[in-house]
């Protein structure tokens, strides 16, 4: 009997497949805030999530909930304009749909962004940051259950899973452009309430530079399926009690998005032109 997890998939990429006029091989998730500096970028398809069937529909104001498919370069790119996240109360098959769709559809570059707060102390709030590697303490995994064997395999290797040789390229095409890109680990937690000072300190004692919400189930599925994966974060804010006077809004968040959203874009392009 076929998976109704596969099937849901292929219903799905059939209909997503029928739009597109360009074979994609690039996707790009735009995380919290985003999506409407990246705007769209050229002639291409929009897409509404609604119009394909099984797509999760997200509930967080400020995430559009839309593909728009078209070239960037040389390159076919399906732009996934925001996401849903695990808080929202959805699965982790949910969360990672878009994913394994992108999958099903022939891509192999997955670009992820998002919105972190900054644990590690020599970074600023609005640092745009490589993710170089990632700490799961959801404490669950997108892949458990039986394994999609058309995806990939049971015990997918995670040693390399933001490619070295994507980081180097952003990191020249960073350099070239005048702006300022650091590194570092990211950690996820479920959210939505913002960590304590105290999980804070934890969390930087065990290696994390970042702390957010989001990416990493969707990672996990990427690496699952083969994709090359580059991850890049802006850090909106300093994560709990980094700044003691501090408290922490999403107010503050989104503002900071808001600025840094037209250098993410220039990063962005840049890099997906020379993929
Ligand atoms: N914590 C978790 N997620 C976030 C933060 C934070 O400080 N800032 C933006 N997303």
């Amino acid at each position: 009997m076929t998976d109704p997890r596969w099937e849901r998939l292929e219903k799905a990429a059939r209909v997503l497949e029928g739009r597109l006029a360009e074979r994609p091989t690039v996707a790009l998730v735009l995380g919290s805030g985003f999506s409407e500096a990246f705007g769209y970028p050229g002639e291409g398809v929009r897409i509404p999530w609604a119009e394909i069937p099984g797509f999760p529909l997200p509930t967080v104001v400020g995430h559009a909930g839309e593909f728009w498919a078209g070239k960037i370069g040389k390159n076919g790119v399906l732009v996934q304009r925001g996401r849903t996240h695990y808080y929202e109360g959805c699965s982790l098959d949910d969360v990672t749909f878009g994913v394994r769709l992108f999958a099903l559809l022939g891509v192999r570059t997955l670009i992820v962004t998002n919105a972190s707060g900054a644990i590690n102390p020599t970074f600023s709030a609005g640092d745009l940051v490589l993710i170089t590697d990632h700490i799961n303490t959801l404490g669950i995994n997108p892949l458990r259950g039986p394994n999609l064997e058309r995806l990939g395999p049971r015990f997918p290797d995670m040693s390399a899973t933001y490619s070295k040789r994507l980081r180097a390229l952003a990191k020249d095409i960073a350099k070239d452009e005048g702006i300022a890109l650091k590194e570092g680990v990211y950690w996820m937690t479920c959210g939505p309430s913002y960590e304590t000072p105290a999980e804070i300190r934890v969390y930087r004692t065990l290696g994390a530079d970042l702390v957010g919400m989001s990416t990493v189930p969707e990672v996990i599925a990427a690496a699952h399926a083969g994709l090359e994966v580059l991850g890049i974060s802006c850090a909106t804010n300093l994560a709990a009690g980094v700044n003691p006077e501090a408290t922490l809004s999403h107010d503050e968040v989104v503002e900071a998005l808001r600025k840094k959203g037209p250098e993410m874009r220039k990063l962005l392009l840049a890099i997906i032109r020379r993929l």
